[in-house]
């Protein structure tokens, strides 16, 4: 998996996927990340990408040119051509990312993920440009770079040969049939008085796949109901 990432920070976007386990991953050559400048590809003196919008309205926009420019360098650097690749706006104004959605893009070889600034991007390069606009959540950050961070290590993590076998994607919260995952423990067996539940240190393997199926209904039920809702009407349980 090759990402591109169109920035105006790329050191932010360079530094935190080279840390953990997307680090070690690009390290082994399992999935690489470049970045591209868009400030490189100004079309004036002063270096300068953005603009006034028009109609009015407080803040800059971001130029088409310059953000043009950044994602033609990241095309020459990769196997597909223009209106090939998927590529990515994260923005609040955009569907948004779930589970699903990083299995769906975890699928391709190559992703180029624009980061917006300002008050955000003239919209006719995103129209020429963009495959898919993506939103975290809804909440408004104050640039792209962390949520595309986010959406490239949830997609990261899905890739084969990424996670190590003890690692592994497969008994975790959004792949357990849409429950969330049950609590665990490691030793000691007493720690501040509270202690690991009795089950668990049973060796009885039935009763402890039965405590925590029960453990993802109730914790599903608690902290997130809508899920639990889901869940339930899936198995026609109303
Ligand atoms: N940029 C600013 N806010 C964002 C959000 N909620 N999701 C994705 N990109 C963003």
């Amino acid at each position: 998996m090759k990402f591109e990432v169109l920035t105006i920070f790329p050191d932010m976007v360079d530094h935190a996927f080279r840390t953990g386990v997307t680090g070690r991953a690009s390290g082994e050559g399992i999935i690489e990340l470049d970045t591209v400048n868009i400030r490189d590809y100004s079309t004036n003196s002063y270096g300068s990408i953005d603009g006034y919008t028009y109609g009015g309205g407080a803040g800059m926009l971001m130029q088409c040119e310059p953000v043009y420019r950044a994602y033609e360098e990241a095309l020459s650097r990769l196997s597909r051509k223009d209106g090939e690749v998927r590529v990515i706006y994260m923005t609040p104004v955009g569907e948004v990312f779930n589970q699903e959605k990083a299995k769906e893009l975890s699928s391709k070889e190559e992703l180029i993920f624009l980061c917006g600034h300002y008050e955000g991007i003239d919209e006719r390069v995103i129209d020429e440009i963009v495959t898919d606009r993506i939103s975290i959540g809804d909440y408004v950050l104050t640039g792209g770079e962390l949520s595309a961070l986010v959406v490239m290590d949830a997609i990261s993590r899905l890739v084969p040969g990424v996670l190590k076998n003890d690692e592994s994607a497969e008994t975790e919260s959004f792949n357990t049939g849409g429950l969330l995952e049950y609590p665990q423990y490691t030793r000691p067996d007493e720690w501040h008085g509270r202690r690991v539940p009795d089950i668990l240190l049973s060796g009885d393997h039935g009763k402890v796949d039965n405590y925590r199926m029960h453990e993802m209904r109730r914790v599903t039920k608690e902290i997130r109901p809508d899920l639990y809702m889901k869940y339930m009407e899936e198995r026609g349980i109303y």
